[in-house]
């Protein structure tokens, strides 16, 4: 049995010489939750069949600091029997789904990671991946890769290459690759079609409202939803909550976004107009402070305030503490007060759907770890031939993703005829 252990939070954690968990009891309710994933998760499990039986990662080290949610169990799974050994953290403090961790220790797994997780924590459990020395690393934000090039430079001539899962961590890479600080080839995950253009729209649009519902319960239809961003997950946000029956508002500072937000139906105008008069603000940027007090301020009362991009940056929560204290008046909902208004913030500022609800649904999460699979299989075949560099996956590779989902979901598609390839490939022929 494991033994329980007092650590720095004041929580019991369930701890073995290959796991920290929150309590190994959850993990049958974890298995049951892997095995609902892999039913929606087909794609993923046929590239799992391919890989048991040629186990293209055989005697391969891949650690990994993503989102430890069920969906992530399945990749595990299919590393796992690709022939990889896995060692998992979590990227941020507040995604861990405690009955996945505790199943994927039951099956042997590396897994330090825990829901609510202190910052000491997060560093420690990363560096427990890095004590695992991988030859792949997977990160979703950077985390790890900026850890391993910072503090433990001497791992990376063992390390073949990695694979980046979101936006905010392929901004922080090409920062890297800029400052020549990048020391070996990254697979920018989140570039595949089948990744940005299926999780950050379809997922983030529908699990950023399932987060904001489950920490509010608030009615959608009839309010003006402010979105910050109109890029990938902010239009699927907008289009969602525009589905509820909201009045959507867009704040953009690119140009041809704010035209396309525009073209699209929605309202646009700067943050100093949209504050008075959003009702729910939700920023998708991957930027700073993008609602600044000063804004907050502008706010009407009763307000709820939502951040579904990588970091808790979004929401200038720092400042508000300076002004005013925090009351948890239910999971994931604090109130503040400014003058008299009360402002609420959910998830402490983190990214919504995973903090308040589950992330993504596993059907939009299998395209995305097809991704990721078949990106450690790449780096593999590749070993030795790529350099230092953000790395983007062949077009084919990223077709094949969306042939295996349309397989799955018993989708039949046109092929051009013979014809019509070679029409498509010349340029005589005219009017
Ligand atoms: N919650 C999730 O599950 C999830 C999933 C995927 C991506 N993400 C994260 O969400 C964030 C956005 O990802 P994306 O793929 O949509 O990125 P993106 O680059 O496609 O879009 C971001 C948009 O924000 C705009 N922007 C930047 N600063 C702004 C400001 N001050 N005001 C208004 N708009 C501003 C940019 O112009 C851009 O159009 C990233 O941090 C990404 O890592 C979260």
């Amino acid at each position: 049995m494991p033994k329980h252990i007092k650590i720095v939070t004041g929580d019991f954690m369930d701890k073995g010489a290959n796991y920290e968990v929150k309590d190994m009891g959850l993990a049958e309710q974890g298995m049951l939750n892997l095995e609902i994933a892999e039913s929606r998760m087909e794609a993923l499990m046929r590239v799992k069949a391919r890989f048991s039986r040629e186990k293209p990662l055989k005697g391969i080290r891949v650690g990994m600091a993503l989102h430890v949610t069920k969906e992530t169990g399945v990749l595990v799974r299919a590393l796992v029997a690709g022939g990889a050994e896995v060692a998992i953290t979590g990227c941020n403090p507040l995604s861990t789904q405690d009955d996945v961790t505790a199943a994927l220790a039951k099956e042997g797994i590396k897994v330090w990671a825990y829901k609510g997780e202190t910052t000491e924590d997060y560093y420690r459990y990363l560096n427990k991946v890095i004590e695992f020395k991988p030859h792949i690393t997977i990160d979703d934000g950077c985390d790890l890769v900026s850890m391993i090039h910072q503090k433990h430079p001497e791992l990376i001539k063992s390390i073949m290459g990695g694979c980046e899962e979101t936006t905010t961590g392929i901004i922080r890479l090409k920062a890297m690759e800029k400052d020549n600080a990048l020391k070996y080839p990254m697979i920018a995950v989140n570039d595949n079609k089948t990744k940005h253009l299926l999780d950050n729209y379809y997922g983030t649009g529908q699990s950023t409202i399932d987060g904001i519902l489950r920490a509010t319960n608030v009615l959608f239809a009839g309010k003006n939803v402010v979105v910050v961003g109109y890029g990938s997950c902010g239009k699927g946000v907008a289009l969602r909550a525009q589905g509820m029956g909201s009045s959507v508002i867009v704040t953009e500072v690119d140009a041809f976004r704010a035209l396309q937000a525009s073209l699209d139906g929605f309202r646009i105008m700067p943050m100093r107009e949209a504050a008075k008069i959003g009702d729910i603000f939700i920023t998708v940027t991957g930027n700073k402070n993008v609602i600044s007090v000063e804004s907050m301020k502008l706010m009407k009362d009763n307000v709820i305030l939502a951040n579904s991009g990588h970091f808790d940056a979004e929401i200038d929560l720092k400042g508000l503490k300076m002004i005013s204290k925090p009351r948890r008046v239910r999971p994931f909902l604090d109130e503040y007060k400014i003058g008299g208004k009360k402002i609420f913030i959910c998830g402490e500022g983190r990214l919504i759907n995973l903090a308040a609800a589950e992330g993504h649904p596993s059907e939009v999460m299998s395209t995305s770890f097809c991704g990721q699979a078949l990106a450690c299989e790449y780096v593999v075949r590749n070993h030795g031939k790529m350099k230092p560099a953000v790395i983007q996956l062949p077009a084919e590779i990223d077709n094949h993703i969306a042939e295996l989902q349309l397989e799955a979901m018993g989708i039949e598609k046109d092929i051009l005829t013979e014809e019509q390839k070679k029409y498509l490939e010349t340029w005589e022929e005219g009017t």
